[in-house]
C-alpha cells in the first residue's frame, strides 16, 4: 500500500506557482488576485476562508477578503459581485458556501463572470468541462486529478467507480475521468443513495472515489485486491482526545481498506491540501489568460 499524499502533492505545486508569480513580478507583469466573499460566520466556512487566504500568501497572490453579516440583503451581496466582476485588478471572485437560507445560491453564482469563476461553479464552466473545453474545474475534482496526475496513477482503460453524484464533487469528476485526457479515459460508474447492491459495483472497481459523505461507508469488504482509493470525505465526529473536540473521518473505512489498496489517500492530509492548490492554479490562469 502507498499513500496519496495530498500534502505533499500540493505542495510541488504551490512551489511551482511561487516561482511563476516571481517570473510575473521580474517581468513587471500583474500578480494574480483572489476575492473570498465570506457571508456569516460558519466555522467551517471561516477554517477554509482562511486556509484559502493563507494559501494565497504563501504563493504570492494578492487576497482579499469580503465579510458580510448573515443578515445581509441579497441586493447587497449582488452588488459586491457587480464590482468584482467589473474591477480590472479582480481575477478570481469565491463566494464560500453555504450560504445563510434568505440568500439563492445559484442566482448568486450565475451572478460571477464565467472569467472570473475560480470555482468551477457557474453554469458556463461547468458546460465547457462537460464538453471537455478548457474551462475552470471546481476545486475538489480537479485536485482528485491533480493527485493522479502528480503519482502516475495510470487511468486509462481502468473502471472508476464513483459514490456520490453531488454537483461539486461526484458529478464533475465523473465526467473528468470520463474525457479523452491523461489521467481520464476511464471506463466510469456513479453510485447513489438509490443504488442497488454497491458492493458489487465497488468490487469491480479498479479506481473508487468515495464522495458520500458518510464517515466510514466504504470497508474492506467493497474494495478489490490492489484498487486505488481516493477519499474526499471529511465528517467530523466527536472526539474528546482533541483539543477542538472532534476529528475529520473519512468516507472510507481506512484502517481495514488500505492493507488492499496500491494507493490511497490518506484523512486529513489527502484531497483536502489539494482542493486549494486547485485553487490557486485557477487563479493563476485566470490572471495570465486576462493580461
Ligand atoms: N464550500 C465547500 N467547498 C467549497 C468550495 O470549494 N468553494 C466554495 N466557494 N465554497 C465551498
Amino acid at each position: 500500500m502507498n499513500l496519496l499524499d495530498g500534502k505533499k502533492a500540493a505542495q510541488a505545486i504551490k512551489d511551482e506557482l511561487k516561482i511563476d508569480v516571481a517570473q510575473l513580478v521580474s517581468e513587471g507583469k500583474k500578480i494574480p488576485h483572489l476575492v473570498a466573499v465570506l457571508m456569516g460566520n460558519d466555522g467551517a466556512s471561516e477554517t477554509y476562508v482562511a486556509a484559502k487566504v493563507k494559501a494565497c500568501d504563501e504563493v504570492g497572490f494578492k487576497s482579499t477578503l469580503f465579510r458580510f453579516t448573515k443578515n445581509e440583503p441579497a441586493n447587497r451581496l449582488f452588488e459586491k459581485i457587480h464590482e468584482l466582476n467589473h474591477d480590472p485588478d479582480v481575477d478570481g471572485i469565491l463566494v464560500q458556501l453555504p450560504l445563510p437560507g434568505h440568500i439563492d445560491e445559484k442566482q448568486i453564482i450565475d451572478a460571477i463572470d464565467p472569467d472570473k469563476d475560480v470555482d468551477g461553479f457557474h453554469p458556463v464552466s461547468v458546460g465547457k468541462m462537460v464538453q471537455g473545453l478548457p474551462s475552470f474545474v471546481a476545486a475538489t475534482p480537479l485536485g482528485i486529478m491533480l493527485l493522479i496526475k502528480h503519482y502516475n496513477i495510470e487511468t486509462k482503460g481502468k473502471h472508476a467507480v464513483v459514490v456520490g453524484r453531488s454537483n461539486i464533487v461526484g458529478r464533475p469528476i465523473s465526467i473528468l475521468l470520463n474525457n479523452n485526457t491523461n489521467p481520464g479515459n476511464c471506463t466510469v460508474t456513479v453510485c447513489h443513495s438509490k443504488t442497488t447492491d454497491i458492493q458489487s459495483i465497488c468490487l469491480q472497481a479498479d479506481i473508487i472515489i468515495a464522495a458520500i459523505g458518510k464517515a466510514k461507508f466504504i470497508t474492506a469488504d467493497m474494495v478489490k485486491e490492489g484498487a486505488v482509493v481516493i477519499d474526499v470525505g471529511i465528517t467530523r465526529v466527536p472526539d474528546d482526545s482533541k483539543k477542538r473536540g472532534y476529528r475529520l473521518q473519512g468516507d472510507v473505512d481506512f484502517e481495514n481498506v488500505a492493507p488492499k489498496c496500491s494507493w490511497i489517500t490518506p484523512v486529513p492530509g489527502g484531497v483536502g491540501p489539494m482542493t486549494i492548490a486547485a485553487l490557486l492554479q485557477n487563479t493563476f490562469q485566470s490572471c495570465t489568460e486576462k493580461n
